[in-house]
């Protein structure tokens, strides 16, 4: 059987590539049910600092769910497809690794779903983007209503999800639906790998503390965001490796962090 996610690891980076070229790496109910056993693996490992989402091919990031398996199923089979988007695939969201989609192509449907539930989103020049879903008789329902809502206000998010139409790089860019757009000439992983250094080489509970705190803004209120923040900080504070940076600094080299 061929592998439908390939796992690569790279000390502290974990790179998930979704592998069916042939279908535009759409999301069948097994692709989704090993996307969710990876994400409890590279949960469970505490080395694990930043994942990589990306798909095979030059084609397309994913092409959203797997219409022809689809048209096989029935209404209960699509209903526990929609329990799996988010059982099996949040951890994308919650995860105390950041997450990061590297869209290769088109990212359409579930499959810009899924580039939202990921904290940090990349693409080449030539991605496009879309959730066509009200085309289709239905609206999107891996979260993405909620989500592009969230990252790019109710307006914005009404213009994709009503018109269903597709966007260029350029204009993802500009309307905040990624961060950044990777360079032609390097391959992306390389290019997301590169712009992640930070994050993969950075002390690992300050990390933790400042994602776990942007997180919270999205659903505290702003006295308990505060005060949210203030716990998150005081984890910094009584670690060895904010008295290691302080050292580093003055000796002029760089810290050694060691997660203490
Ligand atoms: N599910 C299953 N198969 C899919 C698919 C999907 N979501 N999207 C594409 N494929 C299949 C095509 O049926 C085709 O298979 P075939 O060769 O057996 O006919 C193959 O992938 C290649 O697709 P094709 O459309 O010929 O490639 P392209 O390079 O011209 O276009 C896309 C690529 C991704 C832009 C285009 O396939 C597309 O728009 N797909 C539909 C995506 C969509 O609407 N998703 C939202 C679902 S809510």
């Amino acid at each position: 059987m061929t592998e439908l996610v390939r796992l690569e690891r790279r000390a502290a980076v974990a790179i998930l590539t979704i592998d069916r070229p042939e279908r535009m790496n759409a999301l069948s109910w097994a692709t989704v049910q090993r996307l969710g056993e990876l994400g409890r693996e590279l949960a469970a490992d505490p080395g694990v600092r930043v994942c990589v989402l990306t798909g095979a091919g030059e084609k397309a990031f994913c092409a959203g769910a797997d219409l022809k398996e689809r048209q096989g199923m029935s209404r209960g089979q699509v209903r526990e497809m929609l329990a799996a988007y988010r059982s099996e695939l949040g951890w994308l969201a919650q995860s105390e690794f950041v997450s990061v989609a590297a869209i290769n192509g088109a990212a359409l449907g579930g499959g810009l779903e899924l580039a939202l539930t990921c904290s940090l989103r990349i693409a080449v020049e030539t991605a496009s983007f879309g959730l066509p879903e009200t085309s289709l008789g239905i609206i999107p329902g891996a979260g993405g209503t909620q989500r592009i809502a969230r990252l790019i206000g109710e307006s914005r998010a009404l213009d994709l999800v009503l018109t269903g139409r597709r966007i260029d790089a350029t204009e993802a860019l500009a309307l905040g639906l990624v961060n950044r757009i990777a360079p032609s000439d390097e391959p992306l992983v390389e290019n997301t790998l590169k712009w992640l250094l930070p994050v993969a080489e950075g002390a690992p509970i300050a990390q933790r503390a400042a994602l776990a705190a942007v997180r919270a803004a999205g659903r505290l209120p702003l006295e308990a965001g505060l005060d949210f923040e203030h716990e998150a900080y005081e984890r910094c504070l009584n670690s060895a490796d904010r008295d290691e940076a302080l050292l580093a600094l003055s000796e002029k080299r760089k810290p050694r962090f060691q997660g203490k």
